[in-house]
């Protein structure tokens, strides 16, 4: 058990580099179910979710090492194992490795992932999707037992753009015999992301990052070696530090398009921000303006997983902010952690205002989720005085190491052992 101990205060300033994306290289791993040569991901941060994604590739007979922060995975036998409860307990996304295997294998059994910290997460669209494509699927005590024998290519139009089932169907269709056509993607840049790793191993897929994408069947997918995309969220958790500190810096490793939605709303709390190649400076004064509406969407729109690093950062701002939260039900759980702190938060289902107080107080708080708790860290960088956070276990499942990121930014930040009596 580890906590964070942080001194706030210190206007962020410097510059820092954004890692690879967890979210693009997750469905990436999976996706190296699809070939029986060897993959190399270059660059891939090691996190707890990335780990967890290892272990049911080992566990399902594949070779899945780091070399240095290079990936090395080979799936040239694959173990039916059932994928229990165990492992996808620690990773509910775990779910998208479905259409892998069953591209591959033609069968698969994964226990039913449950909900997690910020919601019910349904797989109900995976499962009506897979169904579309022939897969018989049935609940056994709590294992999804999949039947792909008389898998076939189809129309399948999703009710919802759900990112996770937008992947799962764009790896099932990669070897299936014809053309699979996606209807009402998402056209998150993680999409796009798998369908370039797909094309790079000789797939078919057309369309990704639009609402319609097409995936042309292939027999056969040979190994390559791939670069995953800069991790967005990561990218814009960074810039909302510096602007809760009233900072300047530059973010290097970003694609500034993928991140439009999050800079816009930051230049209208005040920030100045200027967009280069691949990185994006900001400036920013010492309390943000309040923002009217902050809503959470499907990409383009503003992300739900930057929702809770805002609502720090609107916490210290000149007025008040609603955040209306659309994606997630329960995505709210951190802001009686930031109260403590001073900040004057008020929650009804999916809506939260948020009356910016001047100044939040150092305190004691813990994290309950990976982007809850990275609003705590922005809380704390920019408060008075020192607090401790503890939870931190769910803050390294996407963020390596955000302690160093945030000292190269000349925060006051640092990781202690918890004491365990
Ligand atoms: C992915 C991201 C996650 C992000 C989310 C939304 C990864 C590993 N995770 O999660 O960080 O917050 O996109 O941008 O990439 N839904 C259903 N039925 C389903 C599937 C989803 O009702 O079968 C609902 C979910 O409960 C949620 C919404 O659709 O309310 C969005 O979920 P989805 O886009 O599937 O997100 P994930 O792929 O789980």
């Amino acid at each position: 058990m580890q906590k964070l101990i942080i001194d706030g205060g210190t206007p962020l300033c410097g510059e820092v580099t954004v890692q690879t994306a967890k979210n693009a290289v997750l469905p990436i791993i999976a996706a190296c179910i699809l070939t029986d040569e060897r993959v190399v991901l270059e660059n891939c941060p090691h996190l707890k979710d990335i780990d967890a994604m290892l272990d049911i590739m080992r566990h399902l007979g594949c070779y899945a090492e780091f070399i240095g922060d290079d990936l090395h995975i080979c799936c040239n036998d694959i173990a039916l194992n059932v994928i229990n409860s165990d492992l996808t307990g620690k990773l509910r996304s775990s779910i998208f490795i479905m259409g892998a295997i069953l591209s591959r294998c033609r069968r698969a059994y994964i226990s039913h992932p449950g909900g997690c910290e910020i919601g019910l997460r349904p797989i109900d669209l995976h499962i009506a999707g897979l169904r579309g494509l022939s897969v018989k699927i049935e609940d056994d005590s709590g294992v999804l037992c999949c039947d792909g024998s008389q898998m076939r290519p189809n129309v399948i139009n999703l009710d919802f753009a759900s990112v996770g089932a937008t992947e799962n169907l764009m790896m099932a269709g990669a070897l299936l015999d014809g053309e699979t056509v996606i209807v009402n993607a998402a056209r998150e840049p993680e999409i796009v992301d798998l369908a370039c790793f797909i094309n790079a191993m000789g797939g078919h897929v057309a369309g990704a990052g639009e609402s319609v994408v097409r995936i042309e069947g292939v027999p056969h997918l040979h190994g390559c070696t791939y670069r995953p995309m800069p991790d967005r969220i990561c990218a814009g958790t960074y810039l909302a530090a510096v602007a809760a500190t009233g900072g300047e810096a530059v973010i290097h490793n970003i694609v500034p398009e993928h991140i439009f939605g999050i800079t816009e709303r930051l230049k209208k709390t005040g920030a100045k921000i200027s967009v280069g190649d691949d990185s994006v400076g900001i400036a920013a004064n010492d309390r943000p303006r309040a923002l009217h509406k902050l809503e959470t969407n499907i990409y383009p729109a503003f992300p739900t997983d930057m929702q809770p690093q805002f609502c720090a950062l609107l916490a210290r701002a000149s007025g008040s902010s609603v955040i209306v939260e659309n994606l997630f039900e329960n995505r709210f759980g951190y802001t009686s952690e930031l109260n403590k702190m001073g900040a004057a938060i008020t929650v009804k289902d999916r809506v939260a205002v948020v009356r910016g107080v001047k100044t939040l107080n150092g305190a004691v708080v813990k994290a309950c989720d990976l982007r809850g708790g990275a609003a705590l860290v922005i809380a704390a960088l920019s408060a008075a005085g020192r607090s401790v956070v503890l939870g931190v276990e769910h803050i390294d499942r996407g963020y390596e190491s955000i302690e160093d990121a945030f000292s190269a930014l000349g925060g006051k930040i640092r990781r202690e052992p918890r004491a365990t009596c």
